[in-house]
């Protein structure tokens, strides 16, 4: 059966842009004119996933709320005849189910991760991190491509990875490639904050995953690493040591990651979804070249 089932980690604490996320999530801030999680799931949804579980937490009730139905402003804005406004809401009848569940303590991604695991169960999933989109207004179908790799290739982990440059690989997950690297390619290892010199390559690990369910087993055993927190990575990492199939897939140009999860990365995405906007976005080019003389 095909791969339908995403989940979206949101419980992090977002303390590195504080102080907007001190009561709201960073997963809800705007970028253009969408919160970044509508983003996601519409990437998502044009991939073919039909059911999402959000991994939430305290103050990320908003979330909830944006992707509920909500009659009273579809009503109020029928009566009043504002048709193009009532446009924006169609997000809210797409054909997908919602499901949340609490991760009670931030114990780190790994375990956000690992709370989906009653609701999967022994089914292949996609993860997909609730403070990255990928490609501008979230065109891109690399979760499809991703999933089609998956099962061709009978994989047990597929990971989505974007050149980043060779001084900034200290920052990032490092794909260890196992042979040569081409648009798709096999993945050997992740290597965390590599150095420029040891970095086995300069791709990094881009917010989106395929997992088979064994990766649940290795998340329930890996110990707190960095922070004492349950990493991802780790568990990954084990799985692939002990032979499980990893493939992984480049991102194209054509496709970047936005990063919303540190400030310069947020200004760089709002500015570029801005500029994009085919209403608003002339009028900001012409700012910016007035700002910018
Ligand atoms: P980050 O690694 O950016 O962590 O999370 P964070 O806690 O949100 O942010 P900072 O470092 O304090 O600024 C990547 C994704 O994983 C989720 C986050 O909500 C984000 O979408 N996450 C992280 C969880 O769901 N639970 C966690 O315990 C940690």
């Amino acid at each position: 059966m095909a791969i339908d089932i995403a989940v979206i980690p949101v419980a992090g604490h977002g303390t590195r842009l504080l102080p907007a996320t001190k009561s709201q999530p960073k997963e809800m801030l705007p970028v253009g004119r969408k919160p970044v999680v509508q983003y996601i799931v519409e990437e998502l949804t044009n991939s073919q996933i039909r059911r999402i579980l959000f991994i939430t937490g305290a103050s990320k009730t908003s979330i909830e709320n944006h992707f509920d139905i909500d009659e009273r402003l579809i009503n109020y804005l029928r009566e009043s005849g504002r048709e193009e406004e009532l446009a924006e809401l169609d997000f809210e009848r797409k054909d997908v189910e919602y499901f949340y569940t609490r991760q009670r303590r931030q114990l780190g991604l790994g375990h956000a991760v690992l709370c989906a695991k009653s609701l999967v169960g022994q089914q292949p999933f996609v993860v997909a991190l609730g403070d990255s989109i990928i490609g501008i207004n979230a065109k891109s179908d690399i979760v499809q491509r991703m999933v089609e790799q998956f099962e061709t290739a009978k994989a047990d982990v597929v990971v989505a990875f974007e050149e980043v440059p060779r001084n900034e690989v200290v920052r990032y997950g490092i794909a260890a490639p196992r042979g040569p690297i081409g648009d798709i390619f096999e993945l050997q290892d992740v290597i965390e904050k590599p150095s420029e010199s040891e970095a086995p390559s300069n791709l990094a690990v881009a917010a989106r995953y395929v997992f088979s369910p064994a990766i649940f087993d290795e998340l329930a055993t890996t110990k707190p690493g960095k922070g004492g927190e349950i990493q991802l990575t780790d568990a990954m990492r084990s799985l692939l040591k002990k032979g499980a199939k990893g493939i992984g897939l480049r991102l194209p140009a054509s496709e970047p990651r936005f990063d919303i999860g540190n400030y310069e990365s947020y200004y760089q995405a709002f500015v570029d979804f801005a500029l994009a906007d085919p209403d608003h976005g002339p009028a900001l080019r012409e700012h910016l070249k007035r700002t910018l003389k």
